[in-house]
């Protein structure tokens, strides 16, 4: 039987501990551990986006994390983007933008988006565009992603 580890972590404000295989990749246990499954696999390669989460408040890309690199962390999912169950201010600005098609790239444009905020509290387009370029989406042409950003930033700025 292959040797685990144990892991202590902080995931959306709850202490979470699992027992993962060394090679568990940090959207490995959120995914599977945890069952936060809005986090999602595309590429599997660093090169999508759409596995992002914040770690220590700065966005990764978590199919590259190893997972025990993440213990003793505090890691942030668009789960963790709610508030009280309901939609944050950005989620509800993406909903308002109408700013999804079949949804795939929407957690990882709502991290990347979560992140640009945290740095800046009124993006422009150009903030924006540069923060959500390395979150691939195949349906859209961004506008509306970009459209939803300045929203949040421009009514609020954070979640
Ligand atoms: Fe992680 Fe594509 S699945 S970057
Ligand atoms: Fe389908 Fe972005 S909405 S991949």
């Amino acid at each position: 039987m292959a040797r685990t580890i144990e892991l202590e972590l902080t995931v959306n404000g709850t202490l979470r501990r699992a027992e993962v295989h060394p090679a568990a990749r940090l959207l490995d246990i959120l995914r599977d551990e945890f069952r936060l499954v809005g986090t999602k696999e595309g590429c599997g390669e660093g090169e999508c986006g759409a596995c992002a989460v914040l770690l220590d408040g700065k966005i990764v890309n978590s199919c590259l994390v190893p997972a025990i690199q993440a213990r003793g962390s505090e890691v942030v999912t668009v789960e963790g983007l709610a508030v009280e169950g309901q939609p944050g201010h950005l989620q509800a600005a993406f909903e308002t933008a109408n700013a999804a098609q079949c949804g795939f790239c929407t957690p990882g444009m709502l991290v990347a988006a979560a992140d640009l905020l945290h740095r800046c509290d009124r993006p422009g387009e150009t903030e924006t565009r540069d923060a959500l370029a390395g979150t691939l989406c195949r349906c859209t042409g961004y506008v509306k992603f970009v459209d939803a950003v300045v929203m949040a930033g421009g009514t609020r700025g954070g979640k």
